[in-house]
């Protein structure tokens, strides 16, 4: 190091430290802090993140999800970065929207590839908790969507939108987002979730993002994995 009329210290090369900083470490740095994304289990250091987050007048999205991530999720990470200071994707297959346990047993889980994807898109946070933490006590409270429960998806799947709601309604409570992003797919869900957040005076924008698809027309979905060629063929009429 050598010291020149100035009181900046510069290295042999006549570099200032600020100078080697900012142009070689720092960006080092924030590489490897979008490598490591943060991974919360439990609710207590989220909320904790969270808060200091909002105190920096940060906007948070939140991206609630069952995991198997794939180009749907991506879309709504996508617009989720864009109108966001930071972005937290949540994943948890949540028990209780299941009526049927073989379907909850064989629902595709692959954290790992969940993680990557999540890194490469720059998500800021994932949250993935467990049983304990979203139901410390079994749910009391029944959610009826009245005439809406005699139609489409509700009629197949018993109990499943009470389950959607209430994962809902807790996720959003627990990370207060001031957007939260769902996917057109799901239409039901949506217009369920609408009504939920509209009735309780809910303080959170809900976005809607349009269906991705594969090249055949079939939506992309997690329980896409689960299908045989045929079955996959076959799924083709829907669109
Ligand atoms: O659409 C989903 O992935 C789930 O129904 C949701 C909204 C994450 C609730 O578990």
């Amino acid at each position: 190091m050598i010291k020149n009329g100035s009181t900046k210290v510069r290295n042999k090369y006549g570099f200032s430290r600020l100078f080697v900083f900012k142009s070689l470490i720092l960006p080092r740095f924030t590489r490897f802090a979008a490598y490591l994304m943060r991974i919360f289990q439990e609710v207590g250091p989220l909320k904790n993140y969270l808060n200091h987050q909002r105190s920096q007048g940060k906007s948070i999205g939140l991206v609630p999800t069952m995991g198997a991530l794939h180009m749907g999720h991506m879309a709504l990470l996508k617009e989720a970065k864009h109108q966001n200071d930071l972005v937290i994707c949540s994943i948890y297959v949540n028990p209780i929207q299941f009526n049927n346990p073989s379907d909850f047993k064989k629902y595709p889980r692959d954290f790992d590839d969940d993680y990557e994807i999540l890194r490469s898109w720059d998500c800021d946070g994932a949250f993935v908790p467990n049983d304990k933490d979203i139901y410390p006590n079994p749910p009391s409270i029944q959610l009826s969507f009245g005439n809406f429960e005699n139609q489409m998806e509700a009629t197949h799947r018993p109990g499943h939108f009470n389950g959607v709601g209430l994962v809902v309604i807790k996720l959003l409570n627990l990370l207060k987002p001031n957007t939260a992003y769902f996917g057109q797919k799901d239409w039901q869900q949506y217009i369920i979730i609408r009504q939920l957040i509209k009735e309780l005076f809910m303080e959170v924008e809900v976005k809607w993002v349009s269906t991705q698809r594969e090249p055949t027309g079939l939506a992309v979905s997690s329980r896409n994995k689960r299908l045989s060629k045929v079955q996959k063929d076959r799924a083709n009429i829907f669109y």
